[in-house]
């Protein structure tokens, strides 16, 4: 069989054919348990699968309140078991308050001792985009539709012939670092009045709908998670990626590393599907060329044909998000091209730990009770 050779096998890593998952937990030995802090707040679930939304909260009241570390290790806890949170109207949180807090989402939920917020690898890129009030902070990435606008203008010759196909939007922050981000918080401080919704998607709920067999396969499996236009970008820019971005395990200028397909969720102890697919996971490895196309078209293919395991945000001025990596992934639709008014955002995202598969963690559904039906 001609097609079988070592050309079109996926995967060398370390003179070996499949990489190995890591399987034990660097931080966080079990669990952690829910203690009740948050029960006074008012939410509403936005699917029976994945999304919280809590309208009457504000981040500034968490932060002081006087058992803060308390009330946002058990947020923590609620963002990883629903997979994301909205917030409202966070008018009065300020820039150092967000990174505060996203930092203390990682410490206080067990995150490794050495990590913090992740610092984007081409800062120092003369195109990076500024803070509303024209400064920068190397913690925060910012998102202008404008700016975005501009460059969709330079491609609008080519964009009517062009296939659209937004699978591509689905992703995992920072997969390319070593050590990728857990919680991620998102501010919108201008918005208009419709488009730019960002989806999320429960990479639990897509690991509970596939067979037992299946999934103790992908469990198997590692990802090459390759994003080498950071360090074209450095080059041609002729600066220095930023090094460290969080960890001292995040140096350097390589950004490929392998991240299991099968995941297990520090916090909640749950499994979820994490580099089966998405944007920067470039192939999966050990396997043949078309077996990794295949695993990952069905992945995409359990995430577009199951939309009741998406939570999706209509953003309004200075609401928020706040998700973890680890178990979900966001998209963002590019539709703001289509309608007048800007949309800006700010994000913070602290950095969890390198990526394990528990063997002895257990699904979301099975931990809850919950069949499948
Ligand atoms: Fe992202």
């Amino acid at each position: 069989m001609p097609w079988l050779t070592e050309e079109n096998l996926n995967g060398t890593f370390s003179g070996t054919v499949h990489p190995t998952v890591p399987s034990s937990r660097p931080s966080c030995p079990t669990p952690l348990k829910y203690s009740g802090s948050l029960d006074h707040l008012r939410y509403l679930e936005i699917t029976p699968i994945i999304g919280r939304e809590y309208p009457d909260v504000k981040i500034t009241d968490i932060l002081h309140a006087p058992n803060a570390d308390e009330q946002i290790r058990d947020l923590a806890i609620i963002i990883s078991e629903r997979g994301v949170v909205f917030l409202r109207d966070q008018d009065d949180l300020n820039i150092a308050d967000q990174k505060k807090f996203c930092d203390l989402l990682g410490k206080l939920s067990g995150r490794p001792e050495h990590h913090g917020l992740h610092v984007h690898p081409i800062y120092r890129d003369p195109g990076n985009l500024t803070l509303p009030d024209g400064t920068t902070d190397e913690n925060i990435y910012v998102i202008n539709s404008e700016a975005q606008k501009k460059i969709y203008k330079t491609m609008a010759r080519r964009a009517p012939t062009e296939p659209r196909d937004l699978s591509r939007e689905w992703h995992s922050d920072s997969t390319f670092e070593n050590a990728p981000s857990d919680f991620s918080f998102l501010k919108m401080e201008e918005t208009p009045s419709h488009g730019g919704d960002t989806l999320w998607c429960s990479g639990y709920e897509v690991y509970d709908r596939m067979s037992p067999s299946f999934r103790s396969y992908l469990e198997t499996l590692t990802a090459t998670c390759a994003q080498p236009v950071f360090k074209s970008a450095a080059e041609a820019g002729k600066y220095d990626v930023m090094s460290p971005r969080g960890s001292p395990l995040n140096v350097g200028d390589d950004f490929a590393p392998c991240h299991p397909v099968v995941r297990t969720n520090r916090i909640t102890g749950w499994k979820a599907i994490f580099a089966g697919v998405a944007l920067h996971v470039t192939k999966i490895n050990g396997v043949y060329t078309y077996e990794d196309q295949f695993i990952r078209d069905y992945v995409m293919r359990l995430i577009t044909q199951n939309h009741d395991c998406i939570a999706r945000m209509k953003w309004t001025k200075n609401a928020a998000a706040i998700w973890n990596n680890d178990c979900v992934w966001p998209a963002a639709t590019p539709d703001t091209h289509l309608v007048d008014g800007n949309r800006t955002g700010v994000r913070a995202s602290s950095i969890g730990e390198v990526p394990y598969l528990d063997p002895n963690s257990k699904s979301r559904r099975e931990a809850l009770g919950i069949p499948i039906t």
